[in-house]
């Protein structure tokens, strides 16, 4: 069984869309235990409750310290039990600890084709609206491994999405929004038979 911890900052569709999956069935071999928080007021803690999820929220006001911020954690993550750390809207930057504690293990969800409109600073509708600006034909969401940087990690799947006439940030990013949660589940569930493939006995 895989435990998964997830970390969110806001609305937690992505969140949501990886409960759905795994009470469904459409992800075997999986669980998620915890979902961290870095803001107390994410309705995504609203959605873990529901589904009797674990919380822990550490964001600046409960921790100002960035370390000891990272310390709590990092606890949290280990003393859940955490496999697989997947970033769903998490807006804060994991310390070189946390990433180095967990390497290989942490994976994000980008609302753009990586390496286009990703980095510092390019987060929630600014994503979409560097899109538009740059007059792209499509754009589209990315799940990658995390490592020191930021959205810089090795690409696990892609999905492109369409730029229509007419789009503003609000209509791609929902469109976006959409193949997110998709590539997200098929990239767990990617991330669960290679598990299975690793530890099984030849
Ligand atoms: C999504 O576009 C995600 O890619 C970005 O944050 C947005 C909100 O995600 N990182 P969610 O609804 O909170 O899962």
């Amino acid at each position: 069984m895989l435990n998964i911890a997830v970390m969110v900052s806001g609305g937690g569709t992505n969140l949501q869309a990886i409960i759905d999956a795994v009470e469904s069935g459409r992800i075997e071999g999986a669980r998620i235990v915890l979902v961290v928080s870095s803001r107390a007021g994410a309705y995504a803690l609203t959605r873990a409750s529901t589904h009797g999820i674990p919380i822990f929220v550490a964001g600046k006001s409960e921790f100002p310290d960035d370390e000891e911020r990272g310390a709590a954690i990092a606890s949290a993550l280990r003393e859940a039990g955490a496999d697989l750390i997947v970033l769903a809207g998490y807006m804060s930057i994991l310390s070189p600890q946390l990433v180095g504690g967990f390497a290989g293990r942490i994976i994000n969800i980008h609302p753009s084709l990586i390496p286009k409109h990703c980095g510092m600073g390019f987060y929630g509708k600014r994503v979409h609206m560097s899109v538009l600006a740059a007059g792209d034909a499509e754009s589209g969401a990315t799940v990658h491994y995390v490592d020191e940087g930021v959205d810089t990690g090795p690409i696990i799947l892609q999905e492109r999405v369409p730029v229509r006439a007419g789009d503003d940030e609000d209509s791609l990013a929902a469109r976006v929004l959409e193949v997110e949660h998709r590539i997200l589940v098929r990239a767990i569930n990617r991330l669960i038979e290679s598990n299975r493939l690793n530890n099984s006995t030849v």
